[in-house]
């Protein structure tokens, strides 16, 4: 008995090398928050191991800042959201000049002096959104798009997937595509004048789920909410409470794999084989499922919850 309590101890206690971690956000959403929830829980199975957030308020020149410090402080990986390619691209290749692996995440760089990338396929998500789209619209209508920030790589490949698959539906037009940055606030803005301008709109794509809310709810207000079906990116938290309550038609799952990012991060910092690129899955989140993707994410269910689960 003592021996094996012994044993046990000491297996217990035996500790990963500690290693710092640190992971630079560009900005601060529950979309974020969650991916990190997700990499600090991940990294609850590695004792030893210290992770450190930084957030970079969608700001390049506080992100550079960030990433500088975090190279003179020698962390033993980083772990980086780049707010926008162009901007945040040198300081991340001075990262692996120094030898310190990087693992990009959700957003990419101009470069390829990186360790390894986690996140989804962008451009395969604004392709299913404009499949989806076409076919909400029975092939006829009038779309705007409200993008996220420019210089962010998902804005631009989610417009690209969106355009490609559209050209399948040619009396699904297009007939504005207005930045707004990521934000639901500005998201509102760009909607007051867009419907000043646009009498007849039947879809709204928003790149993620704040503008699509931002959007709706301008909507609303104006009283044109009822004649136009609104679609997001993202299905986290609001997004999915909106498909719920019938706010916004649709959205779709932009996965946070924060666990994969720990694993990745692991297998790199011990030497064990990764893969460079990591796509994660996307699906559609609608009417018909969005009760179910929320009891999900509350992962507890009652018993009447799963009773309706079961006779759906
Ligand atoms: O980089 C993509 C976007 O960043 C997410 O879809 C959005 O909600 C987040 O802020």
């Amino acid at each position: 008995g003592g021996f094996c309590l012994l044993f046990l101890s000491v297996a217990c206690s035996r500790k990963e090398a500690d290693y710092t971690i640190a992971v630079s956000q560009c900005s601060e959403d529950d979309w974020r928050a969650q991916m990190n929830k997700e990499i600090l829980r991940e990294a609850l199975f590695y004792p030893g191991v210290n992770i450190e957030v930084y957030q970079a308020h969608d700001d390049n020149v506080r992100q550079i800042q960030d990433i500088e410090s975090l190279i003179k402080k020698k962390v033993d990986l980083l772990i980086v959201a780049p707010n926008e390619a162009e901007a945040i691209t040198p300081v991340i290749e001075k990262v692996y000049d120094a030898g310190i692996p990087v693992i990009l995440v959700d957003r990419k760089i101009n470069s390829e002096k990186y360790t390894a990338y986690v996140g989804a396929d962008n451009y395969e998500i604004g392709r299913r959104a404009g499949e989806y789209i076409a076919d909400r619209l029975k092939g006829k209508g009038r779309v705007i798009e409200i993008a996220g920030l420019k210089g962010s790589t998902p804005a631009v490949e989610r417009h690209r997937g969106m355009v490609e698959a559209l050209k399948a539906a040619p009396d699904v037009q297009v007939i504005a595509s207005v930045e707004a940055g990521w934000f639901q606030q500005k998201a509102g803005e760009v909607m007051d004048s867009l419907l000043d301008v646009y009498p007849q709109v039947d879809l709204v794509f928003a790149q993620n789920d704040r503008m699509a809310i931002g959007a709706y709810e301008k909507a609303r207000q104006k009283k044109r909410a009822g004649q136009i079906a609104f679609v997001g990116v993202d299905a986290v938290t609001d997004g999915v409470e909106s498909v719920a309550g019938g706010r916004l038609d649709a959205t779709f799952i932009y996965p946070t794999g924060g666990d994969k990012v720990m694993q990745v991060a692991m297998a790199i910092l011990r030497g064990e084989p990764y893969q460079r690129e990591n796509i994660l899955s996307t699906a559609l989140v609608n009417r018909a499922n969005a009760r179910v993707m929320q009891m999900q994410m509350k992962h507890i269910l009652t018993l009447d919850q799963k009773i309706e689960l079961l006779n759906r």
